[in-house]
């Protein structure tokens, strides 16, 4: 466990826009070019409309990433899985609310196990729904796309949502990340309103590869210097 709690600006690249035959050296490739943490999406068809992978691609990936493995879980139903993750050496375990019927125990369990517990809103999840939950988790994702896909728009509206949750967390140690749609443009408002972990998939991997990653870094950069500007 490599997490300790710090509001400070984070990138945490998406493997979802790496090189799938590679990942193993794409993690270590990004994290050598500035990555804070590595963010890690799983997908299961049901729950959002594409599959990634499941646990065992996360404990081979977990020797090869040095900062935080962040995993998001996409799936449903999520608590029957947690025990799998957690095995699999996540740092933090990130499930949706609509992803069972009991989202404050899926929570309980995430940390009973050890791990810590991040909750996602879906764009159309209602902020309210983090407020029975604040001292029950240690990150809140805000979506700012629909899950399940890379490279699509970033949801304008969601910016309202952070700001209501950076309020709403106060002095807790509770991280907010956003997921979806980051880039140089959009990470200065995400900040503004109040987010420390910054997700990036397709912005960070653009123009690079794992045999010639100094893209991977210059677009850490930008996102970095746009949302600290
Ligand atoms: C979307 C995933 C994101 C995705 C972000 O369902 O949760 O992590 O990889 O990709 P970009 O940054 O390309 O929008
Ligand atoms: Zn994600």
């Amino acid at each position: 466990m490599t997490h300790t709690f710090n509001r400070a600006l984070k990138i945490a690249p998406s493997i979802l826009a790496a090189d799938f035959a590679a990942f193993g050296a794409e993690c270590e490739a990004v994290e050598g070019q500035g990555a804070d943490w590595v963010h890690v999406d799983v997908m299961d068809g049901h729950f959002v409309p594409n599959i990634t992978f499941g646990p065992a691609m996360c404990a081979a990936l977990r020797p090869h990433i040095r900062t935080v493995m962040d995993v998001h879980l996409m799936i449903a139903p999520v608590d029957p899985m947690i025990n799998a993750f957690v095995d699999a050496g996540a740092d933090i375990l990130t499930a949706h609310v609509e992803a069972g019927p009991h989202v404050h125990r899926t929570m309980q369990a995430i940390r009973a196990a050890g791990c810590k517990a991040g909750l996602a809103l879906n764009p159309g999840t209602p902020v309210e729904a983090v407020a029975p939950l604040l001292d029950d988790i240690d990150l809140v994702c805000v979506m700012t796309v629909n899950p399940g896909f890379g490279g699509q728009s970033f949801i304008e509206s969601q910016i309202t949502k952070i700001r209501a949750l950076r309020k709403m967390i106060g002095d807790r140690p509770v991280h907010i990340e956003v997921d979806g749609g980051v880039d140089s443009t959009t990470a200065p408002m995400v900040r503004s309103a109040g987010a420390d972990v910054l997700v990036a998939g397709s912005a960070v991997f653009r123009g690079g590869s794992v045999s010639d990653p100094s893209a991977y870094g210059r677009n850490i950069i930008a996102i970095r210097n746009a949302a600290g500007a």
